[in-house]
């Protein structure tokens, strides 16, 4: 292994830069040559592919988002962008590659070493915490803690104002963000679309709490479940609260990483050429319980990560 290549694809999310810094040095303390790709595998077909020197990635693990660029590329889904990929590959005498991304980018990297044999490891990065084989993906600690913060403020002028707020925080398929932050900034409900919800008994929930002195209510709404602003009116019209509709969107996906994040993306970073140096691909590095471990792309490819019921029990007991 005597160069290596690192790109973002997909979504962004904080704590990406700390993982192609940790890729980066890794691979220049082993002596391999690192390289960046930009934009994703769209900057692969273009053949956007750089030297990387130490002081390249000097300067970054503190930055949001990725200073390599992400980008979600339907052409590379085609055998037609794949061969382009492939080639660029070559031309560059790149031996191995690391990918960082969600669910999409990692499938790519399993047709890549699949359908190519390029020897490739994979790493989660996602603010939705939507990958099957890791207990927590880069980026999912520093969008919680900002939403948390969001929800804190929110709380100030909803209590002044006895109003109920609907708060819509991201996840497309997965209640994830939703359900932790209703834990650790408090909310009477959430609503997630793993879970079948009844609506009617939420809004008395809310009543009732209104009528034992509670000044305000928050509720959370992750986007996979439907708008904010469509649950709002019913609140309004059925509960006759005062309601107010803040959707975080992607703000949550911005900000500096928390220092939780950046060792888990360093953590994983240098795991990843470890595995790439041992002649182990087809895998992607994730964290279970307290180590980092290598889990077969199939396997996270084709199981869905579910929720822990337990945490929907704990939100609605803390409620
Ligand atoms: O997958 C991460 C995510 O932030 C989702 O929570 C959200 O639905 C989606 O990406 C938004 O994607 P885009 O930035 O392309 O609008």
């Amino acid at each position: 292994m005597k160069r290596i290549a690192v790109l973002t694809s997909g979504g962004d999310c904080p704590g990406m830069n700390a993982a192609i810094r940790s890729v980066v040095r890794t691979c220049l303390y082993n002596g391999i040559t690192p390289y960046g790709v930009e934009s994703g595998y769209k900057g692969l077909m273009e053949g956007r592919i750089t030297q990387f020197q130490n002081k390249d990635v000097a300067n970054t693990i503190h930055k949001g988002g990725t200073f390599l660029r992400s980008a979600r590329s339907d052409e590379f889904r085609t055998s037609k962008g794949q061969q382009k990929a492939v080639e660029n590959i070559g031309k560059n005498s790149i031996d191995g590659l690391v990918i960082i991304g969600g669910d999409g980018s990692l499938a790519g990297a399993h047709e890549l070493c699949t359908k190519y044999s390029i020897p490739v490891v994979g790493l989660p990065g996602s603010i939705d915490n939507d990958i099957y084989g890791t207990d927590l993906s880069i980026g999912v600690d520093t969008a919680l803690n900002t939403i948390v913060t969001s929800i804190d403020m929110l709380n100030d002028t909803a209590s002044s104002h006895d109003r109920t707020f609907l708060i819509e925080v991201m996840g497309r398929r997965c209640g994830y963000l939703a359900v932790m932050a209703a834990i650790t900034a408090g909310a009477e409900a959430v609503l997630i679309p793993e879970i079948k919800y009844d609506l009617e008994a939420i809004i008395e929930k809310i009543r009732q709490r209104y009528a034992t002195g509670k000044t305000r209510s928050i509720v959370l709404v992750a986007e996979g479940v439907g708008s904010a602003y469509d649950f709002g009116k019913a609140f309004a019209l059925i509960g006759g609260f005062d309601t107010r509709i803040t959707v975080l969107g992607h703000l949550q996906r911005g900000g500096s990483p928390t220092h939780f994040v950046r060792s888990l993306a360093s953590r994983l970073g240098m795991e990843a050429v470890r595995q790439l140096m041992n002649g182990k691909y087809d895998v992607m590095m994730g964290l279970q319980n307290t180590s980092i471990v290598s889990v077969p792309l199939d396997v996270v490819l084709t199981n869905k990560k579910t929720l822990d019921p337990r945490l929907l029990e704990m939100a609605d007991i803390l409620s």
